[in-house]
């Protein structure tokens, strides 16, 4: 019988425990720079004896940025903010991986609504969430359609933000493909209308420009580098990714070179219409698991040990992320892991 306390080895390194803390944007960033504030915010979910601590999403490429206090790893200068990070997270003992990622079609509005905003298609994100960002009233922006340039310039930015992050000194990145971000649009039918190599109708081409990535980025950090991929493995409606697809996906991700998946939503962010129970992608995972030999990690409302210990014993997952509770309270962990 598997415990939360156990240790895994993922990929190059031993983890404590299998709780993982996953990304949550905290705004606490500024110009793009790593704060104080935000170096105590992890050190203190370290301290409480987390496992694995992915951070929250870094922008990749200055078109690509979400929020306004997004941090960057799209500059060089960004390097020594990042390297405190690294060492808030290491301080005890948990691995740093740190999440990166293109916003695409959802830049921030000021991006988007100046024409700036890239996407697979010209269309409009299919992310509900995304839509109260914008001024009341103004509609969510169009992204111009990305040309195959476009998508060697992404690919580029994040094989030098990986490179960055190794620079830095974190264990590993997460490369972002879920929430209806840049990569989540290239696998989500509804936003990938493409007809070339990168078509939404096919699992190849949806799988393309993130393939191409985790290659660049292996190529760039060697094989001792952790790489992590989050698949928005569904979009929770008609006509978008499906969760019988996973499979084939996730075995894509694993050939091309990560070393952990995780599962969460696509065009349905994080969350899951009229579920509330603990672990609610936790079919999507199962199908992912059977795929794959690599780690499986499952997140989405688990809150308890009990259910935790479950879902790891009964091949739903191999790791558990709990991240709302430890957002506002890192002493949750109590609840998990003692
Ligand atoms: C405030 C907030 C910010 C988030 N930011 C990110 C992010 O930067 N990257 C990401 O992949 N997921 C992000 N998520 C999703 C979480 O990683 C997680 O999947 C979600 O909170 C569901 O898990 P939970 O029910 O345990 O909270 C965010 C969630 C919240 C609540």
């Amino acid at each position: 019988m598997t415990k939360i306390t156990d240790a895994l080895t993922v990929g190059p390194f031993t983890l404590k425990n299998r709780l993982v803390l996953p990304p949550m944007a905290t705004s606490k960033g500024q110009n793009g720079f790593v704060t104080d504030d935000l170096c105590e915010y992890y050190a203190a979910r370290s301290q409480a004896g987390i496992g694995l601590i992915i951070t929250e999403h870094h922008f990749v490429l200055p078109n690509g940025q979400a929020t306004l206090n997004q941090v960057s790893v799209s500059r060089d200068e960004d390097i020594p903010g990042l390297r405190k990070l690294a060492q808030a997270i290491h301080q005890d003992g948990s691995k740093a991986v740190l999440q990166i990622n293109h916003a695409g079609s959802a830049a921030m509005p000021e991006l988007a609504l100046a024409g700036k905003a890239i996407g697979p298609s010209a269309i409009a994100n299919a992310n509900p969430y995304f839509q109260p960002r914008y001024p009341k009233g103004v509609d969510m922006a169009i992204p111009n359609e990305m040309t195959h340039e476009d998508i060697k310039t992404v690919v580029e930015a994040f094989r030098q933000a990986a490179r960055r992050a190794k620079e830095a000194g974190f264990d590993g990145v997460e490369i972002h493909s879920a929430h209806g971000y840049l990569f989540s649009q290239f696998y989500s039918p509804l936003m990938n209308h493409r007809t070339d190599e990168y078509t939404g109708k096919t699992i190849e081409g949806r799988t393309k420009i993130q393939v191409e990535t985790i290659k660049a980025i292996r190529q760039e950090v060697g094989p001792d580098f952790f790489i992590s991929l989050r698949l928005g493995a569904i979009d929770d409606r008609e006509g978008g990714s499906q969760a019988s697809e996973a499979g084939e996906a996730a075995k894509i991700f694993e050939a091309a070179g990560i070393n952990m998946i995780s599962i969460s939503g696509g065009a349905n962010a994080y969350l899951r219409q009229g579920h509330t129970e603990e672990g609610f992608f936790q079919d999507v995972s199962r199908i992912v698991k059977e795929a794959v030999s690599i780690p499986v990690l499952l997140t989405g409302n688990i809150r308890t040990k009990a259910r935790a210990e479950a879902l790891l014993n009964d091949g739903a997952c191999d790791l558990v992320g709990v991240g709302r509770p430890l957002l506002g309270d890192p002493q949750y962990v109590k609840e998990l892991l003692d």
